[in-house]
């Protein structure tokens, strides 16, 4: 089969995109796919890309961009899976057949369902989840309600939309002061940490809100949870087969550098530590794979999900998010839970793009 991978995008978490498809151009078994590396640049132009993941790996001294000038689309026609080809100062050409597009991409315009939109009018196949699940998972204040109504723990937490923050500030933070102190301000739609900020003093709320606002000008506050920090993977099964849970990874961030799990620690420095299987109580770990998988099915989530929970100081499960496209970079809790629980990186790979193809 050929696969487009693809990769890079317009939204903040562009870099780790790259770092993604780095990885998996590494993995990918050759002998099974045709491969089409595919970027979207942060202008949004579909770019045909080298196969080569050498400059698309992240590190502390490189951040990868997707950057070139053949344009490559797969056209939004019923059936037609061709790839074309729209070379500048050439006229368009058909380059192969695509037979399932591998959308490694993160956060808005790629993970939350605008993709998969395109490429259900295109009638492609695609790994993962489809638009609606895509699209609520994206959305942190719509995630909760959805977890809520499924009756799966989440923490308290305010949500200020554009209007309410334009119309009235005061009333906009009123209901913070019942969470206490400190809170998390995220942009409702972003990922990778990109502009969330931990306040613990009341009077740098609305700075925190304002900075938020420039990755989103939907924002969530949170209540902190005190706890450890835990990731379950999901799978689809295959057929009419449940859910596939991983074992349990759990993160712990070292030295004094961050207050979270931030995006220096996610993918620049060293402080993060992943350890799986975590060290918990076998009980509380089938908890975490049950319920994560009934967050699965109630997001109605296909093909991967990575589920984020915290277990708290007093021995409860709090949800905090899911990812309907995590990270596969080399410092991803991902592929990492999935090799512990027998998949190494090239077959998960081939099992989610059998999955897209089912
Ligand atoms: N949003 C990042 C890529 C993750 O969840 O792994
Ligand atoms: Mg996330």
């Amino acid at each position: 089969p050929v696969v487009a991978i693809v990769f890079g995008g317009r939204s903040s978490e562009h870099a780790v995109s790259c770092s993604t498809a780095a990885s998996v151009l590494r993995a990918i078994d050759r002998d099974r796919f045709d491969v089409v590396p595919i970027g979207i640049a942060q202008d949004g132009r579909w770019l045909l890309m080298a196969d080569d993941p050498e400059p698309l790996q992240l590190t502390a001294e490189h951040t990868p961009s997707v950057q070139g000038d053949t344009t490559a689309l797969i056209p939004a026609d019923p059936g037609n899976r061709e790839l074309m080809v729209f070379p500048p100062d050439e006229p368009p050409r058909r380059l192969t057949t695509v037979d399932v597009v591998f959308p490694l991409l993160h956060g808005p315009f790629g993970e939350d369902g605008t993709l998969q939109g395109m490429l259900e009018l295109a009638d492609t196949r695609y790994v993962g989840s489809g638009v609606a699940a895509s699209a609520v998972m994206m959305d942190k204040a719509l995630m909760k309600v959805v977890f809520t109504a499924a009756g799966l723990p989440v923490g308290r937490y305010v949500v200020i939309t554009d209007k309410e923050w334009r119309r009235d500030k005061a009333a906009a933070l009123d209901p913070i002061a019942a969470l206490g102190m400190p809170v998390f301000v995220k942009p409702a739609r972003a990922g990778s940490s990109v502009g969330v900020v931990r306040v613990d003093d009341p009077a740098d709320l609305e700075a925190a809100i304002e900075q938020a606002r420039e990755s989103d000008p939907k924002v969530l506050v949170e209540a902190a949870i005190d706890g450890r920090e835990v990731e379950c993977g999901v799978l689809e099964g295959r057929g009419a087969d449940r859910p596939r849970a991983s074992e349990i990874g759990e993160i712990t961030v070292t030295g004094d550098r961050h207050t979270f799990y931030d995006f220096e620690a996610k993918y620049l420095d060293d402080d993060a530590q992943l350890t799986c299987p975590a060290d918990l109580p076998k009980s509380v770990a089938d908890e975490i794979r049950e319920l994560s998988i009934k967050a699965f099915d109630a997001a109605g989530c296909e093909g991967l999900a990575r589920v984020d929970w915290f277990y708290t100081t007093d021995g409860r499960l709090m949800l905090n998010e899911i990812n309907t496209m995590p990270g596969f970079t080399p410092s991803s809790m991902f592929p990492r839970i999935w090799a512990e629980t027998g998949f190494d990186y090239p077959s998960l790979i081939t099992e989610l793009i059998t999955l897209a193809m089912e």
